[in-house]
């Protein structure tokens, strides 16, 4: 990023633990990745020379901003969905103020719905970071839209490890994935289709 972008995540983020600091209730909670998360994905895509990537769970588009503005090296398009409209609305702002927004089509859309209507090897590389017992249920779609040597990460599998248990035993368990754990924020799962 160039230094006025750049300077965009970075209150964002601290914007987000100043909101996130005195709530209770965690689905209030804006709960954006750690920015060490975000650079490592932010890498992938652009070692992968990515130019599909999907997001379920934008938030107010903190990771978003670090993964558009990838995808503008790379000459590609982000899709990032939320349930929630007022963080989709959110998310568009921020975008924008980073200068990026014209790499991201935010959508006010169900992950597993988003999922189930995406085409056959279309994706180079999707990130989970939304309700984690959901994911499981998504496996089926992840394996169908991956593209060769496209990747998974998956953000949260070491701070919320029983919650995606079952996920990585079904990742684990799929002869075409590589799978590593990185030890980045709350841990990053990535999973590359190698065959
Ligand atoms: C951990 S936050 C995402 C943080 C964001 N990736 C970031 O780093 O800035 C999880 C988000 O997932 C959204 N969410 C929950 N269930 C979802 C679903 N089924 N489909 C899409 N988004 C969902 C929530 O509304 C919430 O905004």
């Amino acid at each position: 990023m160039d230094d006025q972008p750049a300077r965009v995540p970075d209150d964002l983020y601290q914007e987000g633990r100043a909101h996130d600091g005195p709530l209770a209730d965690r689905l209030l909670r804006l709960r954006n990745m750690t920015p060490d998360a975000a650079r490592l994905i932010s890498t992938l895509i652009r070692a992968r020379r990515a130019t599909s990537v999907l997001e379920i769970g934008t938030s107010n588009g903190y990771s978003a901003i670090w993964f558009a503005d990838a995808l503008r090296d790379t000459g590609g398009r982000l899709t990032t969905v939320d349930t929630e409209a007022a963080r989709v609305t959110a998310a568009l702002a921020n975008l924008e103020r980073a200068g990026v927004r014209g790499y991201a089509d935010v959508r006010h859309a169900d992950g597993a719905e988003t999922l189930a209507g995406t085409p056959d090897a279309s994706v180079d590389l999707v990130v989970l970071d939304a309700e984690r017992p959901a994911y499981a249920g998504y496996w089926p779609h992840l394996r169908r839209v991956l593209k060769p040597y496209g990747i998974l990460a998956v953000d949260n599998v070491v701070s919320h490890r029983d919650q995606v248990a079952a996920f990585r035993e079904l990742l684990a368990s799929a002869a075409e994935f590589a799978v590593d754990l990185h030890e980045v924020g709350d841990g990053v799962l990535t999973g590359v289709r190698v065959r």
